[in-house]
This record gives C-alpha cells, sequence and structure tokens, in this order.
C-alpha cells in the first residue's frame, strides 16, 4: 500500500530565486489514479520529480506511508518512474532492458525470467523480448518503459506524459491499457498530462494546477460538473467552455440574466447565490455541448439566441458552430439534421439548467463563493 501526502511544501530553484511552487498540501489514496494537469510551466513534472526523490524540497514534508521522506534517496522509495522519452537503453534487447534494474539489485536469474516474462504477457509484448527497442514502434517502446517499471513491483508508480510521443490512435489504445494496468497491480498510480481528455478518461482524481497552486482536486465529474473557477472551468471540456459578459437584474422579484441582446430566468436553485449580483456584471459560462438546436426535442421553455455561424465544422454526429457575441468568439455544438453553410443564421438555445455563473471580480464559480 502506498499514500502520498504533500504538507505544505515549497519548491524553488537557483537557491530561492525562482519559486515554483509556492505552497502544496495534497493528500493522494491508497491505489488511487490521480492525474496531475494544467498547462506548461504550471509544476507537474516538478511536483512529480519530488515524490520521486529526484529533485529534493526547499520546504515542508514530504510523506510516502506516513513516513517522512524528505532526505530519503530515490533508490530506497519504491516507486518507479516512466518518462515522455522512454529512456530505454539502445544497445540492450527488451528483455534486458526489463531486466535491468532487477539485475543491479543482484535478484536470482530464475527470479529476474518470472517478473519479465509475467510483465510481457500482461503488456502483450512477449513476442519483441529478443529485439533492441529501435525495431519496436512507439506503442511498442512505451509498453516496454511500463515493463521496466513493473518487473520492480513498486508501490508507487510515476509516469510523466508518458503517451506525448504517439500518434492520436495509438495514445487512445496506451490509454486503455494503462488504466487496466492500474486495476491489475492495485498500486498507487502518479501521472503527469496537460492533455485534458487522458486526464477525464484515466483519472480517479484529477489535479488541476496552475502557477504552482492546485486549482482543484477532485473527481473528473465533479471537475465538469461544479469547476472551481473560470481556469478549471476553461481547462477541463473540449471545446472549451465559452464565457460571456453578463448582467444580472431583478424584474418583478425575479432575477434575470441579460447578455448580448438575451436573457432568461436565473434557475431557482441559483437564485439565493445570485441575488447579491443584482445590477452587477458576471460572467456566463455555457459548455459548446449544452447549445441545443431546434432539432433535439423540445425547446420552448429554453433560452433562444439567434446567431450567424462563422464557421460550422460537420463533425459526424455533431456540428460546431462558431459565432460572434459582442465581438467575441464562442462555439457551440449541436445535433441538428440540416446542413449549415457558413454565414447562415442559425438559431441556438440555452438551457438555463445548465448555465454557470462566475463572479467577475474573482473569477470563481458563483456557487462557491461563500
Ligand atoms: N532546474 C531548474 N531550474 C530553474 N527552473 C526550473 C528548473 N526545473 C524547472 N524549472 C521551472 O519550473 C517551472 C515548472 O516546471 P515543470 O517542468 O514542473 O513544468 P510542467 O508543468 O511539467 O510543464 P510541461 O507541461 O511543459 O512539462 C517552469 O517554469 C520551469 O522553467
Ligand atoms: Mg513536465
Amino acid at each position: 500500500m502506498a499514500t502520498i501526502r504533500f504538507s505544505n511544501v515549497a519548491k524553488s530553484f537557483d537557491n530561492g530565486k525562482v519559486t515554483v511552487i509556492p505552497d502544496l498540501s495534497l493528500e493522494i489514496a491508497d491505489k488511487e489514479f490521480v492525474v496531475l494537469v494544467g498547462p506548461s510551466g504550471c509544476g507537474k513534472s516538478t511536483t512529480l520529480r519530488m515524490i520521486a526523490g529526484l529533485e529534493d524540497i526547499s520546504s515542508g514534508e514530504l510523506y510516502i506511508n506516513d513516513k517522512l521522506v524528505n532526505n530519503i534517496p530515490p533508490k530506497d522509495r519504491d516507486i518507479a518512474m516512466v518518462f515522455q522519452s522512454y529512456a530505454l537503453y539502445p544497445h540492450m534487447t527488451v528483455y534486458k532492458n526489463m531486466a535491468f534494474a532487477l539485475k543491479l539489485k543482484k535478484t536470482p536469474k530464475k527470479e529476474i525470467e518470472e517478473k519479465v516474462m509475467w510483465a510481457a504477457k500482461i503488456l502483450d509484448i512477449e513476442p519483441y523480448l529478443n529485439r533492441k527497442p529501435r525495431a519496436l514502434s512507439g506503442g511498442q517502446r512505451q509498453r516496454v518503459a511500463l515493463g521496466r517499471a513493473m518487473v520492480r513491483n513498486p508501490e508507487v508508480f510515476l509516469l510523466d506524459e508518458p503517451l506525448s510521443n504517439l500518434d492520436a490512435k495509438l495514445r487512445t489504445e496506451m490509454r486503455a491499457q494503462i488504466t487496466t494496468l492500474h486495476r491489475k497491480l492495485q498500486t498507487t498510480f502518479v501521472y503527469v498530462t496537460h492533455d485534458q481528455t487522458e486526464a477525464m478518461t484515466m483519472a480517479d482524481r484529477i489535479v488541476v494546477m496552475e502557477k504552482g497552486e492546485i486549482r482543484q482536486f477532485d473527481t473528473p465529474q465533479k471537475l465538469y460538473n461544479e469547476p472551481a473557477d473560470m481556469f478549471v472551468a476553461g481547462f477541463i471540456g473540449s471545446p472549451q467552455m465559452n464565457f460571456i459578459d453578463a448582467r444580472i437584474v431583478s424584474e418583478k422579484g425575479k432575477l434575470k440574466v441579460v447578455f448580448s441582446g438575451c436573457s432568461f430566468a436565473v434557475p431557482k436553485n441559483k437564485s439565493a447565490v445570485l441575488e447579491k449580483y443584482i445590477d452587477k456584471d458576471i460572467i456566463l459560462g455555457i459548455r459548446p455541448e449544452h447549445f441545443l438546436s431546434r432539432d433535439e426535442g423540445d425547446v420552448s421553455d429554453k433560452c433562444k439566441m439567434n446567431v450567424v455561424a462563422e464557421i460550422s465544422e460537420m463533425m459526424g454526429s455533431e456540428t460546431n458552430i462558431y459565432f460572434d457575441l459582442s465581438g467575441k468568439r464562442h462555439i457551440a455544438r449541436i445535433k441538428t439534421e440540416r446542413k449549415i453553410g457558413a454565414g447562415e443564421s442559425t438559431e441556438l438555445f440555452i438551457d438555463p439548467e445548465t448555465a454557470y455563473f462566475f463572479d467577475k471580480e474573482t473569477t470563481k464559480n458563483t456557487f462557491a463563493v461563500g
């Protein structure tokens, strides 16, 4: 079993001149699959490397299984790390690559063989054991890198963008393989990516990071349904959530949200929170997939907008419509039987129940504002 706990951990480089992680507290449960996501440079790899012991900790405490590991060297941490670059030894066969760490530990030959064969079977790379890495495809190399980590039977798997060198199809395949692997091995996985789809599909819980800070740590479902702020809302979901300048007004005692010549009644469960925004600007958030077309059932109680489709992308079962509102580009993903041409005006509908409301000053979801 392995739990990981950061307690007020800070990390700086260049003798404290550059602070990359100001104050990180995070608890990862045993057997959990946790994904760290965030834009380039936000500190994902640094966080992972601190768990591995490849990066020292400037202040605070890091615990693995409630044991303080700040000063424990990487080799004594019972952790295996898989990198984006695979880092296989080019002159060694697949078998030798996988056996290498065990050989260094002077593991008996028989045991090495058993472990390598066990990993090769799970990863479906048995036919390639005598090949050199250069004679393998990207996906096969990636599996060897995973196998090399598996044979060590670590308590914790750390994976840093392991799929970013693969093409889209292989990435999808490997995604499923890694989640299956996690289920089979029943160990703690910490996985770094900047791909929100990977995060959403693989994680038990996701850490959304920005500038070395945790914006939100929760299940994929929760992040999608209840993003804490505009950063998380914009990061989770694809295409990105639309942010529309809007205003809350009170009409005959009822709250309405008004934007770009449209308006709708604020749903009952959000009225209490939005009371304090009467006659104030807010940011209305609408996910592209929450827009509706007239072809999608009864739209009589929905908020109707007339827009001009600047670009229309037919995606098969769905169509992406790009349109402008008050000079800002937005995107709707609708199901429609008709082909909508560029420049054509069309109706879009919003279900008020699917709308998000963000505080313009703090960018926080008004639901989360106390
Ligand atoms: N050895 C170092 N010395 C100084 N700054 C560093 C060092 N290593 C990393 N940094 C800085 O720390 C910040 C976080 O880097 P990190 O590699 O953790 O980002 P990341 O989230 O993994 O990004 P990416 O998605 O691009 O891999 C960056 O601004 C980076 O320039
Ligand atoms: Mg990185």
